[in-house]
């Protein structure tokens, strides 16, 4: 599996699964030490600035992946800009890599609500994220790609439970870090979540039924 953003939050929960489970992947980050950081996880560190890299750089760093997961994001004190050169073209550029090196499978971590329009008066890096967000599923959808969207609700640092509520629309509510890394492992092992995109906030279903389920509801492809 390839990571990209792998030195994030959710996505250093995911290295934690992978390995636990014996599973090969490598990291893409930005920052020499974070791929450093990758080693220690069990993984590969593949230095690689997604707003900077050519596409087909980005392609040869991913090339022999059996998955990408798209989990990086510009973070919370960015502005507007880098909204869009990370969580929309950081994504696009994911989507074409995963295209041009023959990767098919791919999970974007995106966010619920993101096609609600935006509440009037709010702030513009809320907007340009939404819009982002919005943006790269809708390009994510139209490519060739075995793509599913998986929308948390807001993510949190607590211990994961394995339940969660899972649906292409869900109420407003939190879900810990540790269960939306469990929620792209169980996608990714549930070939009917293919082309399904679906919100997932913290509930009372265990993940794998969670996840088998919801890709009976939420098929868009
Ligand atoms: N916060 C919420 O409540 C919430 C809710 C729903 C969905 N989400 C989305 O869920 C995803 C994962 O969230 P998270 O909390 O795990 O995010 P995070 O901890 O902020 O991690 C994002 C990662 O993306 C990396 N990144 C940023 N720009 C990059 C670049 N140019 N090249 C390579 N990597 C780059 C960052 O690297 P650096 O460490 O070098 O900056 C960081 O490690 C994000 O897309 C987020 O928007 C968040």
């Amino acid at each position: 599996m390839a990571i990209i953003g792998a030195h994030g939050k959710v996505a250093q929960q995911l290295m934690r699964l992978l390995y636990d489970d014996g599973d090969d992947f490598i990291g893409v980050v930005r920052n020499e030490d974070h791929a450093d950081d990758i080693y220690r996880f069990g993984g590969e560190g593949v230095l690689l600035d997604i707003e900077q890299a050519e596409p087909d750089a980005l392609a040869r760093a991913i090339h022999g992946a059996d998955a990408v997961v798209f989990a990086a994001g510009a973070g919370p004190n960015s502005g507007p800009a880098r909204k869009a050169t990370v969580d929309y073209g950081g994504s696009v550029k994911s989507q074409q890599a995963a295209v041009a090196a023959g990767v098919r499978r791919f999970i974007q971590v995106s966010a619920r609500g993101t096609d609600d329009p935006v509440a009037p008066g709010s702030d513009e890096s809320w907007t340009a994220y939404v819009a982002a967000k919005r943006d790269a599923d809708a390009e994510l959808r139209r490519s060739t790609l075995e793509w599913t969207i998986v929308r948390p609700g807001t993510l949190t640092l607590d211990d994961g439970t394995g339940f969660v509520e899972a649906a292409p629309r869900v109420e407003p509510g939190t879900i810990a870090r540790e269960d939306v890394a469990r929620v792209v492992i169980a996608t990714l092992r549930e070939p009917t979540s293919i082309h399904t995109q679906f919100e997932v906030v913290a509930g009372s279903t265990p993940i794998e039924e969670a996840i088998a389920s919801v890709a009976t509801t939420a098929r868009l492809g």
